[in-house]
């Protein structure tokens, strides 16, 4: 094992994107309790900042967006992603001092907890100089969390198995978000249990089959290789839509209120409650963004465009 004292003792800083998902096609329930899905995953510029800097025992701070509802102990996936990557890279003594400052917000199908997780991996990666590839660093995303291997990638990709398989997506142009933020979040494992719920219902009312195996929009990708919103809105899916609208009634009135401001596109992100309203334009989601904040439908908005990259080291020293 290899020790840390001799290398780097700069600070480094690295920043994350949030995601959105353009398309969520929700599976069955397998074996170990995660659903198959195939979504597409489309990275914006709502970013988280982390900065980890050589300490004697591994700290964690969190600031800014939701600070008093993020965990500052080891269960913050940031701090299982130190970890991780220096058990993977066979270090001892690897303790960082770790500070987040959020504008993602929590519990909000945003993968802001991804987020952070792959920006401590790829700034301890740096500090540590472990030499392990972008692949090595996805595996380990992998196991911390679906979402982590993306939030490492950003972009525009195609997630399968349980959302940590991609491959980047041909999309082309940019796409202008405008972001309705909700009042409470919403746990992840709840939605996904709410959506069994709801289709084990309407299988037996209806007497419909169970959900098959999910499939990509090949409508969806078409649209997105054409670069025009006006295209891609319609085709914007999430099948935990019916979940989230369930646990969160009011979100209905979030989504109608966007569509009424002119959003080509209306859709619960993820597990919500977030919902992300596409635009014609960056001039539209700034009027779409004061629509929604004139309708007092949510607690905040914010407003982001995509793609963007995934996270990276954006600067080192103090
Ligand atoms: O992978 P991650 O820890 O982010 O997942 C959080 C929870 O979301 C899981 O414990 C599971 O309940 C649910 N989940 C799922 N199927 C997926 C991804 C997440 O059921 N493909």
């Amino acid at each position: 094992m290899a020790s840390v004292a001799r290398l780097g003792q700069a600070a480094i800083t690295a920043r994350v994107p949030a995601k959105i998902n353009l398309q969520l096609a929700v599976g069955p329930a397998r074996a170990d309790g995660y659903h198959s899905l195939v979504t597409v995953f489309h990275a914006v510029s709502l970013f988280d900042e982390l900065t980890v800097l050589p300490a004697g025992e591994t700290s964690l701070s969190v600031s800014g967006e939701d600070a008093a509802v993020v965990p500052a102990d080891q269960s913050n996936l940031a701090w299982q992603a130190a970890i991780a990557l220096a058990k993977a890279a066979g270090l001892r003594d690897a303790a960082v001092e770790i500070r987040i400052r959020k504008r993602i917000p929590a519990a909000a199908g945003l993968a802001g907890g991804s987020a952070d997780a792959a920006a401590a991996l790829v700034a301890c990666n740096e500090l540590w100089q472990t030499g392990l590839s972008s692949a090595e660093l996805a595996e380990i995303g992998a196991g911390l969390g679906s979402d982590v291997p993306f939030s490492l990638m950003g972009g525009t990709a195609v997630g399968r198995g349980r959302g940590e398989q991609l491959t980047p997506a041909l999309a082309a142009g940019t796409y202008h978000w405008a972001l309705a933020f909700g009042r409470e979040g919403l746990p992840t494992p709840q939605v996904y249990a709410t959506c069994d719920r709801l289709r084990e219902a309407r299988a037996a009312s209806e007497n419909r089959p169970a959900p098959g195996e999910p499939k990509l929009s090949h409508p969806l990708m078409t649209a997105l290789r054409s670069g025009d919103p006006a295209r891609v809105g319609p085709l914007l899916s999430n099948d935990l839509q019916p979940a989230a609208l369930s646990l969160r009634p009011g979100l209905r009135r979030t989504l109608t209120a966007g569509r009424e401001n002119g959003a080509v596109g209306a859709i619960v992100s993820g597990s919500g409650p977030t919902c992300a309203f596409l635009a014609r334009s960056a001039a539209h989601a700034r009027e779409i963004a004061v629509g929604l904040t004139g309708a007092g439908v949510c607690r905040a908005v914010a407003r982001a465009s995509g793609p963007v990259p995934g996270a990276s080291v954006v600067r080192d020293g103090t």
